[in-house]
């Protein structure tokens, strides 16, 4: 439970559900500060929740599907109780806006990610009224909202997120992103270091700064290699990540303050997405496989022990036998520790959504089957190739599994399991040695 449930029993207790990305975790926990301040409490499920707030992704059909398939179980709620207000937010608000409620007429608001601060205001007058309905969809994006001055209600735990830029002005053609969470715009660094100083001090060891394109972070003279700087200052503060940077934002100061800041952990998600340059071109990524294949170069060369991970779309218009093996190609030479790999999935409003579909449901299903197959071998030669290594994991609490097993990570983000001892508390950090591996999970002992 965290701090945002300490409140009188009167409050109004609102339930947020979360979906998709990292962003919208952080989001739902600005949410939660925003409601906070207005005197709501945090409900500790949606049966005794007053209101229920969906916080929603829209970056693929799938996404969006499951959040339909969870609206329609809460038409129960809102049947046995008609006074309960149901909220839906986030990226598929914006992108669908009035039809939604269409679709799910016993929804009360819907509100996008520009909205939240709007949020207090738009529950006191949202009640179901057909009459109304322009009243209860607020889907204006703003240029400048940062929400800066509001603090987060974080979630416990030894690891927090924080939100350094929102928004995306990169425009790949197949990505809905610019258009739900609308253009670029980051948060001063006297707001995102008031926010860590104060995570530091409630016992938090590791921060992940967050952004669509994170590395492209900027405000005044200060780029990202000197954020990631400025965050490392504040003591208490162990271990810095951050997640996602753009390729064709990997700076020369982002690359040296991860070679020569200790905290900032070695572990680098860098979204690829296609292995042909014929697709990143159609793609409109802004880097070509040559440039790509030239900062993991750099990269490893400044740190050696990084670990690598990446996005892969399959199937993106256009994407024929040979691109589909340059893609293949190209994981199998760089040799990823992990891969995050998506069947191309069409979205109105973006770029490529005019092109339509070249590829095949079926097609799109053999070869991501293919390429997660590649990545599955890759990784557990990896983590086979760290036995007997010796690593520093931040410990998290049990392991998932049980069993009297910790669980925690190490620098480069892997999973390392351990046998509990009762000197051990989550926040410690451990050193322990890889025993045996899968391509998930290290299982190691205690140094
Ligand atoms: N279809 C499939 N995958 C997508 N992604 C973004 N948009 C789409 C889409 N339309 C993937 C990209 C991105 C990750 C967050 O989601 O790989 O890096
Ligand atoms: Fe989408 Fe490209 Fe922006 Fe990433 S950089 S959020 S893939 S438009």
């Amino acid at each position: 439970m965290d701090e945002f449930a300490q409140h009188e029993a009167t409050a109004p207790r609102v339930f947020i559900e979360t979906y998709g990305c990292q962003m919208n975790v952080a989001d739902s926990e600005l949410i939660g500060g925003v409601l906070r301040r207005a005197g709501y409490a945090a409900a500790a499920g949606p049966e005794d929740a007053d209101v229920i707030l969906l916080n929603t992704c829209a970056i693929r059909e799938h996404a969006e599907e499951r959040v339909l398939r969870r609206l329609n179980d809460l038409a129960r709620f809102k049947h046995a109780r008609p006074e309960l207000r149901l909220g839906l937010l986030g990226c598929m608000a914006q992108h669908n806006r009035a039809a939604l409620v269409e679709k799910a007429p016993w929804l009360d608001l819907v509100a996008g990610p520009d909205s939240y601060r709007r949020l207090p205001e738009l529950l006191g007058r949202a009640r179901f009224d057909p009459a109304q309905q322009a009243a209860r969809i607020d889907v204006r994006l703003d240029r400048y909202e940062t929400y800066a001055d509001i603090a987060p209600a974080h979630e416990g735990g030894v690891r927090a997120f924080v939100t350094a830029m929102r928004g995306c002005d990169r425009f790949c053609a197949f990505c809905v992103v610019p258009y739900v969470r609308g253009r670029e715009r980051s948060v001063p660094p006297e707001a995102i270091l008031a926010d860590v100083r104060q995570l530091a001090a409630r016992g938090v060891r590791e921060v992940v700064l967050l952004g669509q394109t994170v590395n492209a972070y900027r405000f005044g003279d200060a780029d990202f290699g000197r954020l990631l700087r400025l965050v490392a200052a504040v003591d208490g503060v162990e271990r810095i990540r951050f997640t996602s940077p753009h390729p064709a934002d990997m700076s020369d100061s982002v690359i040296e303050a991860m070679a020569t800041e200790s905290k900032v952990q070695p572990a680098l998600h860098l979204p690829l997405q296609s292995g042909s340059d014929r697709i990143l071109a159609a793609m409109e990524r802004g880097y070509t496989v040559g440039e790509y294949l030239s900062l993991v170069e750099r990269t490893r060369a400044a740190i050696p022990e990084i670990a690598l991970s990446t996005d892969i779309i399959v199937g993106f218009h256009g994407e024929e036998e040979p691109d589909f093996r340059a893609t293949l190609d190209l994981m199998a030479a760089l040799r990823y520790d992990s891969a995050f790999s998506f069947k191309y999935s069409l979205r109105e409003n973006t770029r490529a959504f005019k092109l339509g579909d070249t590829v095949s449901e079926e097609e799109k299903g053999r070869r991501l089957a293919e390429v997660i197959a590649l990545q599955e071998r890759i990784s557990l030669e990896r983590n086979h190739a760290l036995v007997g290594q010796h690593f520093a994991v931040l410990v998290e609490g049990p392991a998932r599994r049980g069993g009297g097993m910790l669980a925690g990570k190490t620098p480069q983000f892997k999973t390392a399991v351990f046998g509990a001892a009762d000197w051990i508390r989550p926040g410690d950090t451990v050193t322990v040695r890889v025993e045996s591996a899968t391509g998930h999970t290290l299982h190691c002992a205690l140094v």
